[in-house]
């Protein structure tokens, strides 16, 4: 957790506080994260709905800004609508990119042409907006590369949201312009293969996330998790760095300044 002799603060690059888990006590829960060293949140919309629902929370919270779009699990629910009114979100100043957008060969809870259409769509909706996108892969590696190259899916720059892949794929992701954003998963036991590539990867191209409700870090683990527990990630990325706990929140919350323009 921050240490108090060195006030240093850190950015949760990747959270959904919209989600039915935080119904009760979202408040509590950005007061907490807020108090305990976090100067933003980006809270990320997965539907339309939920989307909504980040903007509508950076009319309360100066200190959250949003990220709109349709997860591939919902792809099957984009149609010109849909994308129309992203469309209309994603204008707000307040909405610092496209997303969470790609590809989930795991659950396959849309279709991969489903996913692939949909993901292609959202890459030319932030490109037109001029905005970086937010991509989440599972079990896609290859074919999220190949999307991101034909459509340059990288020229306004983008995150790789909860990195698991190995270190090729992130040297060519970050050639294509992205940040390689890490979560909990970095703490557990078993992540020894995770951790081995967060050591090759420069700092300056590195985030930090909870994507809370989900992936709780290793010390919390069995509780939901929220924004705070960021700091776990990024002691864990400091450790492995060799570098201080300050040192590598201060690049992070940099890296997300540099990358948002906010
Ligand atoms: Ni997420």
């Amino acid at each position: 957790m921050r240490q108090d002799s060195a006030p240093v603060t850190v950015i949760d690059s990747h959270a959904h506080l919209q989600d039915p888990r935080f119904a009760e006590d979202v408040d509590q829960v950005i007061e907490r994260a807020l108090t305990g060293g976090l100067e933003m949140i980006i809270c990320i919309g997965y539907d339309l709905e939920s989307s909504r629902a980040a903007v509508e929370l950076t009319r309360r919270y100066r200190e959250i800004r949003a990220v709109v779009g349709v997860h591939p699990h919902d792809a099957k629910t984009i149609d010109d609508r849909v994308l129309a009114e992203i469309w209309e979100l994603g204008r707000d100043p307040r909405v610092v990119a496209i997303g969470e957008m790609g590809l989930d060969y795991y659950r396959n809870l849309s279709s991969p042409e489903e996913q692939k259409q949909g993901f292609r769509a959202q890459i030319n909706l932030a490109k037109k907006l001029g905005k970086p996108i937010v991509i989440h892969d599972r079990d896609a590696h290859d074919e999220v590369l190949s999307i991101i190259k034909q459509e340059k899916a990288g020229s306004n720059g983008g995150i790789m949201h909860c990195y698991s892949g190995h270190l090729p794929l992130a040297i060519e992701l970050m050639k294509q312009g992205f940040m390689i954003s890490f979560a909990g998963p970095l703490t557990y036991s078993n992540a020894k293969k995770t951790v081995e590539v967060a050591a090759r990867i420069p700092l300056d191209r590195v985030l930090v996330e909870t994507d809370c409700p989900y992936l709780t870090p290793q010390s919390h683990r069995g509780q939901r998790n929220e924004p705070l527990y960021v700091w776990e990630t990024t002691k864990k990325l400091a450790e492995i760095h060799q570098k201080s706990l300050q040192e590598v929140a201060y690049i992070t919350t940099y890296n997300v300044h540099k990358l948002f323009g906010v």
